[in-house]
C-alpha cells in the first residue's frame, strides 16, 4: 500500500511546480511596490538600477537573496526591505512580468 501514497505525494509536488505564474498580478504588484524606484519600464530612475533585460531565473534568485537578507550589491539594504514580505508566488509573478515586459 505504499505506492498510492507515493503517487499522491508526487502528484501534489508536480502540481506545485507546475503552478503557472500570473504576470498581470506581477504587474499590479510591480506598479504599486517597485516602479517608484525601478521606473515604469524597469529602466531605473534617478540613480536606481535598471532591472530590464534579465530572465525569470535571474530575477527570482535575486529577489530570494534579498528576501533572505543576503547582500548582493552596495545598496542591497534598500532591496531587502522591499523583498522581505514577498511570497514565493509574488516573486514568481513579478519575475514573469519583468522578464516578459522589460526587455
Ligand atoms: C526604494 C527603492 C527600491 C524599491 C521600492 C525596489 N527596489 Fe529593487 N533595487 C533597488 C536597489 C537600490 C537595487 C540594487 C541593490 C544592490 O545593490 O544589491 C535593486 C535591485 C533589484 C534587483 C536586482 C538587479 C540586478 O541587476 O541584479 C531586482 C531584480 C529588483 N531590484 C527588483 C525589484 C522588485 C521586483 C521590486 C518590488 C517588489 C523592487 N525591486 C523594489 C531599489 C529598489
Amino acid at each position: 500500500m505504499k505506492l498510492p501514497l507515493f503517487c499522491a505525494a508526487a502528484l501534489t509536488m508536480g502540481m506545485a511546480n507546475a503552478q503557472p505564474s500570473d504576470a498581470p498580478a506581477g504587474q499590479a504588484l510591480y506598479e504599486s511596490a517597485c516602479a517608484q524606484c525601478h521606473g515604469s519600464k524597469g529602466r531605473g530612475n534617478m540613480g536606481l538600477p535598471s532591472i530590464a533585460g534579465n530572465d525569470t531565473d535571474y530575477i527570482v534568485s535575486r529577489l530570494k537573496q534579498y528576501r533572505a537578507g543576503e547582500k548582493v550589491g552596495a545598496a542591497s539594504a534598500m532591496m531587502m526591505a522591499n523583498a522581505a514580505d514577498l511570497s514565493d508566488a509574488d516573486i514568481k509573478n513579478l519575475a514573469a512580468f519583468i522578464s516578459a515586459n522589460f526587455l
